[in-house]
């Protein structure tokens, strides 16, 4: 059976991650854990992009040989991602030699089939987007400055001038724009298509690949003056990756490349008509995620203000910097990251619609009921489960959609139902007179929760296998699926303990 392959983009390894590269990785490391749960095979593959002019001068700039600069750096994102509790299935390195070999052999074949050809470079380079611009995509400004037009750099570009292999991206135009027409599910969310579409309706240009004055980066076949242009070289992992993988038909084409907005070009036009040109399959879709701000600001070196990840989970906890991530902005939106509002929703959402819930469930069973997992009058149908339960093919929708703020919103009306119900049935004053009642209210309780901690585990996994221990299931390696949880009384036939407070309030 296929599967379901999915990506990251290889983060630059000229600084150390900061909230935006976690940002991205955790939302695939979401979706490749809601698939895990429902048994569908996956591979996960994030790395890191290590050639090219940027990474060349920040090792100068830090007086390390450029090789051990980039390894200590890919090292930094591999250790924050075991941090997140990320679990990739692969993590690619553009220098590693069975990616380099073959980013090499696909140069060669362009250069065969006549996709690739040799000229002359004349315009303008984005060091820091490791990016090509025309004099007309960055006209001087009023102070006589050319700076780069993406809206998220603006960093002022360099005049080049060098012989180049060209890739004749210009070709593919029409087939391109074929694709996007026949497959609606390419571009994603389709909010950016239009923006894709308009931009190769009004013609593409062939690109340069190659460079000669970077030493730093893969030697074009034949011709070692030239270096391979970092991007031609970066795209080619998720190829190249997956070549290495095994069984490629396993593998390829990918489900989706998760990418953040300011990289979508590269990802949806340069990259599938690369693949044209190889004669390979394309990805099934490309998703474009917003961008964060930090209290209202770009992250800039300039303004110091980059987010390290460590100094929220260290307050925070791991799980609750997962949480908000994916619960802040819409996946796809831009959004603001505020030390305020995370706190915010940690103490209303977390710390008091679930995890003060759970401990107010746990406390019961233990007092009413000794710790054991309560009865069930079996020829009654339960009926707060059932609601309950139904809401699980609308939060799987809303996963599948990566519509991640979408489903915790749903698992959040559920938590909202639960506490309604414990106040509506107030099972403390129910234990004085009737106590089957009481255990039949609990029994529907316990059950939800365990439910809840199934839809929470792509996004929370250390909370879930908090819940699933404290909530007695026992029968099954955790994370369990809803599914799971619901087949049979003997998932739960474990102990209900009492336990600290999932999230202390802050
Ligand atoms: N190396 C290229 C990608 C090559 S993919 C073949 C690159 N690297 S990067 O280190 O700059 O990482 C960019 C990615 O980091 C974005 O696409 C996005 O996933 C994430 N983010 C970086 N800053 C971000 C924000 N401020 N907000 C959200 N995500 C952002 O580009």
């Amino acid at each position: 059976m296929k599967k379901y392959y999915l990506t990251t983009p290889l983060y630059y390894v000229n600084a150390a991650p900061h909230i935006g590269h976690a940002y991205t990785t955790v939302a695939a490391d979401v979706l490749a854990r809601f698939l895990r749960a429902n048994n569908r095979p996956v591979h996960f593959l994030t790395g890191t992009d290590e050639h090219g002019s940027k990474i060349a001068e920040a090792a100068a700039e830090a007086k390390l040989p450029v090789q051990e600069f980039a390894d200590r750096n890919s090292a930094a994102f591999r250790e924050l991602w075991a941090h997140l509790d990320i679990r990739y299935d692969d993590f690619i390195r553009t220098t590693e030699p069975r990616h380099e070999s073959r980013v090499q052999e696909c140069f060669q074949k362009l250069l065969d089939a006549g996709d690739v050809y040799k000229g002359r470079y004349r315009g303008f380079y984005c060091v820091s987007d490791e990016t090509y611009w025309t004099e007309t995509d960055a006209p001087p400004d009023e102070k006589g400055r050319r700076l780069c037009p993406n809206a998220e750099c603006r960093k002022p570009l360099r005049e080049v001038e060098e012989e180049s292999y060209f890739f004749k991206l210009s070709k593919y135009q029409q087939p391109l724009l074929k694709h996007y027409q026949e497959n609606p599910g390419f571009l994603m969310p389709t909010h950016r298509a239009n923006e894709i579409l308009r931009f190769v309706e009004g013609g593409l240009q062939d690109t340069a690949i190659s460079r000669t004055k970077v030493k730093w980066g893969i030697p074009v076949p034949g011709d070692p003056e030239h270096t391979i242009y970092v991007w031609f070289d970066a795209l080619l992992n998720y190829l190249t990756a997956a070549q290495s993988a095994g069984a490629t038909e396993d593998i390829w084409p990918a489900d989706v490349h998760i990418v953040g907005k300011e990289i979508y070009r590269f990802h949806s036009v340069t990259w599938p008509a690369m693949l044209m040109a190889l004669g390979l399959p394309l990805p099934k879709s490309v998703f474009a995620h917003g961008w964060w701000t930090v209290d209202g600001q770009k992250m800039s070196k300039s303004q110091g203000n980059f987010v390290d990840p460590r100094d929220i989970t260290r307050e925070f906890g791991v799980d609750a910097f997962r949480y908000f991530l994916l619960r802040e902005m819409p996946f796809g939106n831009d959004g603001n990251f505020s030390l305020e509002s995370l706190r915010k929703r940690y103490n209303a959402e977390l710390a008091n619609d679930l995890g003060n819930l759970v401990s107010r469930v746990e406390q019961m069973v233990d007092s009413y009921l000794g710790g054991a997992m309560p009865g069930r009058n079996k020829d009654e149908a339960p009926s707060l489960d059932k609601e309950f339960a139904a809401k699980g093919p609308e939060i799987d929708a809303r996963m599948e959609a990566l519509d991640f703020c979408g489903a915790l919103g749903l698992i959040w009306g559920g938590i909202g139902r639960l506490n309604t119900y414990v106040n509506e049935k107030t099972p403390w004053k129910l234990v004085k007179t009737d106590k089957p009642a009481t255990e039949k209210v609990l029994f529907e309780l316990v059950r939800s929760l365990r439910i809840v901690a199934g839809w929470i585990e792509p996004f929370m996994p250390q909370t879930a296998a908090k819940m699933h221990a404290q909530l007695g299931v026992r029968q099954f390696p955790v994370p369990l699926s809803p599914e799971q949880v619901l087949s049979g009384d003997k998932a739960g036939t474990g102990k209900i303990s009492k336990a600290p407070p999932l999230f202390p309030r802050k």
